[in-house]
């Protein structure tokens, strides 16, 4: 049987006992999106729950199986940059260099949409939010539709993104019909978002991408997003594990007031001396913040299966990559 004719068999069955399949063909999770549904793809950053970006009834299966709320817009996923035309009105002279430097990669970049967008997709926004992701096998799929994918990360909403299909399984099992296998996230932190509002390039979004490469690119960059709610869609609270998360530049007094509790710390460069190292993850070593990026998702989901009452993560220094994963933090801190 041609894997056409076996996708073609199977989607029914998958449909009807949702029965989560994973692997990697390109070719079943193409007929699954060209039937309208939902696919899980690996990107370089994290994996993405994709629906066809132009059908309102495919886009609005994202929002109904993630539960995530209608006013946050979708990114839009393409191969190439003369696809964007497809679908954006235009694109801004620093855009074009953003994306010639880092694409295909992890930038996401806010462009005037054309009608061809539903407004499910960009919440009611008259602007879409357009990635090239760098993943080979995102790429293959990607060129073989004749559509764009829609893609929030593949999880409920609020919860820690996945990097891997295993986690992707840990909140969507049983809800989607197949997850195309990519191996993990090289990055492990989503793309950086950049937008053009009033001919000011803003950083919307701290991500993979740091505002020092973008700032070498373009020249200075507005940034505002610690903490703060800036684009639609951004929440206050994010990324967080279902065991309570402190972010904390006091350790000791953290400690302290939680000594009857068992506790997991996320640390970096070396361990710390007040509790036992098998409790401990190291975010990196040597200030390698791009592996801090890589770890730390795995590090919320893995110690949040364990059986912790409280995760506490040491503050960050305020610098570089690690910009970004404060940013997380506090996120997924937050109460
Ligand atoms: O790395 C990534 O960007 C991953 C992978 C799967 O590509 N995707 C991702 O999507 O992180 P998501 O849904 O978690 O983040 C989308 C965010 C929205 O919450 C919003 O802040 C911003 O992108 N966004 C999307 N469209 C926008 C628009 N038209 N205007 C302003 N912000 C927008
Ligand atoms: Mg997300």
């Amino acid at each position: 049987m041609k894997i056409q004719d076996f996708a073609i068999s199977v989607i029914p069955k998958i449909l009807k006992n949702m029965v989560t399949k994973t692997g990697s063909s390109c070719k079943i999770a193409k007929t699954i999106l060209e039937n309208e549904d939902v696919v899980a793809i690996p990107t370089e950053t994290v994996y993405g729950l994709a629906a066809n970006a132009y059908n309102e009834i495919a886009v609005n299966k994202i929002f109904e199986i993630k539960n995530r709320p209608k006013n946050n817009p979708l990114i839009v996923h393409t191969n190439s940059i003369e696809r964007i035309y497809d679908f954006a009105k235009s694109i801004p002279e620093d855009a074009i260099t953003l994306f010639k430097k880092f694409s295909p990669g992890p930038i996401t970049i806010i462009l005037p949409k054309k009608i061809n967008i539903p407004n499910i997709t960009t919440a009611n926004n008259n602007t879409v939010a357009v990635r090239i992701p760098n993943h080979p096998i995102a790429l293959k799929l990607l060129a073989s539709l004749n559509f764009p994918l829609a893609a929030p990360s593949a999880n409920i909403f609020g919860y820690i993104s996945p990097t891997s299909t295993k986690h992707v399984l840990k909140t969507l099992n049983g809800k989607i019909p197949y997850i195309l296998e990519g191996g993990i996230c090289n990055k492990g932190i989503e793309s950086t978002i950049v937008g053009f509002k009033e001919n000011k390039p803003t950083i919307y979004r701290q991500g993979s991408i740091t505002r020092e490469e973008i700032e070498a690119t373009i020249g200075s960059v507005r940034i505002n997003c610690i903490n703060t709610i800036v684009a639609p869609g951004m929440y206050k609270k994010h990324y967080s594990p279902t065991t309570p998360l402190i972010y904390t530049n006091d350790l000791k007094s953290t400690f302290h007031f939680n000594t009857n509790k068992r506790i997991a710390l996320i640390t970096y460069n070396q361990f710390d001396n007040e509790i036992p190292i098998h409790d401990q993850r190291l975010l990196y070593t040597n200030n390698n913040y791009k592996q801090g990026a890589f770890n730390l998702y795995a590090i919320l989901h893995e110690l949040d299966e364990a059986d912790y009452d409280l995760i506490i993560a040491k503050q960050l220094p305020l610098t570089d990559l690690c910009l970004s994963l404060h940013d997380k933090l506090i996120r997924a801190s937050t109460q």
